[in-house]
């Protein structure tokens, strides 16, 4: 079989490695990739939101399945015009990926089938919002509609940074036509947890709960970020909250979006959920794999990853066949200076071949390039140093080690990860083994 594999962040490479684990998968191509990915597969020079080319590719190529990395290809249409072309596609329709690219249709179909979220109104002009705002009552939570690439949303703690929030979305126009629309959300308290489902739009089956690290610094301090680090599984999601996250959450969601919106969807639904002290709500739904959620949740699946998505495509999911191995995986992400502000590039990596010789350690690549035979940096997330092990404190030790290894200029990265789960292990919550 030949797999394409689209995008070339840390997230791809950890498909593209979990993929080529398939007895079936004889070729791999990634498109665009990046440095780690090339050690694995072939890459093509085309960006993720050149659709066209991208379908033109997998035609040519005669590729029998197409992994669609991001959202804003989703967003695009990609899989609806592979499937045209009676290319198999793993991730939604173009209506199913609404569910990210509208937060306001993903609100609405809550609303309707009461599933657990915060409260909500959609605002179409500044006066409108700056009135929604005050009546919510500060912290609020002001979102772009639309896809901003994690950088639409802003708790604002007095009106007067929800106002230079809704001016920036909805006048400077900070993410375009993303902002044409805002939501005012209320703010929920408690710790956040990203569930992955792999569903055909009927059956699903849940990955390890993962839990992301959004901001720049330790303590969770800076700015938001695309995902500092994360480990799985997270404790936070005890048997109980996971029962409730399948029963009143994930399961209620593929059917709103069957009843409701006539979508049949197909590839991974993430819900990413803040754990309240009146159990699980959603904070925001995704129509892809996490980054990085990715690289931590695929090393724990144990099952053949292209078996499920073939499945998926069929239409035929068996829920039992995605189980998730009996262990943790810790992933630290390491970045260039001044993520996710502007940051330098080309800076050369050193240590990596050192760093993955370590046992139960998995380097993802994520903003790396070759030149001139050395390995260099070229984007904000640099790489995602993934540790496994049969419990989550060893699997930090392994991913903290692997990235003391790791030089580069200006590398960043957080030294705090997992460590509230950690203390809710120690504190006797849900042991790991
Ligand atoms: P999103 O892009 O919707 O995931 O939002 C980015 C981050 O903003 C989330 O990971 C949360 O940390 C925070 N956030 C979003 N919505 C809420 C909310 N209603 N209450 C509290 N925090 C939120
Ligand atoms: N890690 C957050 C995301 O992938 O959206």
């Amino acid at each position: 079989m030949k797999v394409l594999v689209v995008g070339g962040g840390g997230r791809e490479h950890a498909l593209v490695w979990k993929i080529a684990q398939s007895p079936s998968v004889d070729d791999i191509v990634a498109a665009p990739g990046n440095a780690g990915i090339a050690r694995l597969a072939r890459t093509v020079p085309l960006r993720p939101d050149d659709v066209e080319g991208i379908v033109r590719f997998a035609e040519e190529e005669e590729c029998d399945l197409t992994v669609v990395g991001p959202e804003l290809p989703l967003a695009l249409g990609l899989a609806d015009l592979l499937a045209d072309r009676g290319l198999a596609v793993f991730g939604p329709t173009r209506s199913g990926a609404r569910i990210e690219a509208s937060k306001w249709f993903a609100k609405e179909l809550m609303f309707e089938r009461g599933i657990p979220t915060a409260r909500a109104r959609l605002a179409q002009s500044r006066d409108e919002a700056v009135s929604a705002a005050r009546e919510v009552g500060y912290p609020v939570v002001i979102k772009a509609d639309g896809l901003a690439g994690g950088k639409g949303v802003v708790v604002a703690t007095t009106e007067e940074e929800a106002v230079a929030a809704i001016d920036g979305a909805m006048l400077r126009r900070r993410f375009g036509p993303s902002g044409e629309r805002v939501l005012i959300e209320e703010f929920l308290e408690g710790e956040e947890a990203s569930i992955l489902a792999f569903t055909d739009g009927k059956a699903f089956g849940l990955m390890a709960p993962s839990q992301d690290h959004k901001r720049a610094f330790d303590g969770d301090l800076g700015p938001n970020t695309g995902g500092m680090g994360a480990y799985a599984p997270a404790p936070v999601v005890t048997p109980e909250v996971l029962e409730e996250v399948e029963d009143r959450i994930i399961g209620p969601t593929i059917a709103a979006l069957k009843d409701i919106a006539g979508v049949e969807y197909r590839g991974v639904l993430y819900a990413g959920l803040m754990i309240t002290c009146d159990g699980p709500k959603v904070v925001e739904f995704n129509c892809r794999f996490g980054d990085p959620e990715a690289q931590v949740t695929l090393p724990l699946l144990d099952a053949d990853v292209v078996e499920i998505m073939l499945a998926v495509v069929r239409g035929e999911l068996d829920p039992s066949s995605v189980c998730s191995k009996t262990a943790s995986a810790a992933c630290i992400v390491m970045a260039s200076r001044g993520y996710p502000g502007s940051y330098e590039t080309g800076k050369e990596i050193a240590g990596l071949n050192a760093a993955s010789e370590l046992e139960g350690v998995l380097l993802f690549h994520a903003g790396t390039t070759d030149a001139d035979g050395r390995t260099v940096t070229s984007g904000g997330r640099v790489l995602g140093v993934t540790g496994v092990a049969p419990d989550l404190s060893r699997a930090l030790a392994k991913a903290y080690d692997a990235v003391g290894l790791i030089h580069f200029d200006g590398a960043h990265y957080r030294t705090d990860i997992g460590r509230l789960a950690l203390a809710r292990l120690e504190a006797g919550g849900r042991a790991t083994e």
